[in-house]
């Protein structure tokens, strides 16, 4: 019932259609758990036919005891307002006009583990956070490029196929927004734990909901975006589990002013910390590999 409303799907067929969309799913969720359970049956029939001729308010009083009472608006009531329109306000996530609303949580998660930014340090691309969050507890900071002669790594590798870099070198590795650009995910995550030294740890964040990066897209391909159950998979196979910590951030508002290139100063303090687990806008994951290897 709730994505019912946004689909693309109902965007790209518009007001009339989406009308019969919202429409037809008033009485959705119960009928279709119905019919998932019982699908075809002549009890379900009967069950539809009743609906259809029972009055509005009393749908509504069936709807609001089984699922909780609904906010949503009388039909045709939702305002749009600047969201109705096919193009994003802003297609390359708001840079232009301040911080983009993940900046806003990948700094924030970084923030709260600085401490852990510490000694050699490995970062992706350039070592903008490093500098930021290590400050003077970094030893040596590295960057890595995953292509050859990139003028700003001191590392190059693919992060799924990298026997050339030495096991057991980094105290700490800020894997900020790269691994939705990786296919083989596992493998990379595999390289990050052998890098890593006894003790290191890794702090990662990747796209839950996200419109495409196209810079990454066009570059090294973008292959994916993750949950908090997909990452807590992904990262305890390869690190212990009492090790991995796994978060989202964002909400519902969030996802959609995100989707639309808004930035974060648009959004009030209190509603980008807000945090809905049905919308999970950016995944973080905190995983330490152990003092002593136990794999
Ligand atoms: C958006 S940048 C992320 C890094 C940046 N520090 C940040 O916070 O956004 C995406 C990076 O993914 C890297 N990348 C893509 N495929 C890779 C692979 N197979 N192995 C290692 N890095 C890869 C590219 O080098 C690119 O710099």
């Amino acid at each position: 019932m709730k994505a019912t409303i946004l689909t693309p799907q109902v965007q790209r067929v518009g007001r009339t259609s989406m009308s019969s969309v919202v429409n037809s799913s008033i009485g959705t969720p119960s009928s279709s758990a119905a019919s998932a359970d019982r699908p075809g049956t002549l009890w379900q029939a009967m069950k539809n036919v009743v609906k259809r001729m029972l009055p509005e308010t009393t749908r509504r009083r069936i709807y609001d005891k089984r699922w909780g009472p609904r906010r949503h608006p009388a039909l045709g009531r939702v305002r749009f307002g600047s969201f109705r329109q096919l193009e994003p306000i802003d297609r390359h996530f708001g840079m232009q006009w301040g911080q983009c609303i993940d900046r806003y949580y990948i700094e924030s998660f970084l923030a709260e583990h600085e401490a852990d930014v510490c000694g050699r340090v490995l970062e992706v691309s350039d070592s903008v956070y490093t500098r930021r969050f290590g400050r003077d507890r970094v030893t040596q900071p590295d960057i890595l490029h995953v292509t050859p002669g990139h003028p700003r790594a001191t590392v190059t590798a693919d992060l799924t196929s990298a026997d050339h870099l030495p096991s057991d070198t980094y105290d700490c590795i800020i894997l900020t927004q790269t691994l939705q650009f990786i296919y083989n995910v596992p493998a990379a995550i595999q390289t990050l734990y052998r890098i890593l030294k006894p003790g290191g740890v890794l702090l990662a964040t990747f796209h839950g909901t996200s419109k495409i990066a196209r810079y990454d897209m066009d570059r090294w391909g973008e292959y994916w975006r993750f949950t908090t159950l997909s990452a807590r998979k992904l990262f305890t196979e390869a690190f212990p589990e009492s090790t991995v910590a796994v978060r989202s951030y964002g909400n519902v508002l969030v996802a959609i002013a995100f989707l639309e290139g808004l930035v974060a100063a648009e959004l009030r303090r209190e509603e980008l910390d807000y945090c809905d687990p049905d919308y999970e806008v950016l995944v973080a994951v905190r995983a330490v590999k152990p003092r002593q290897d136990i794999q």
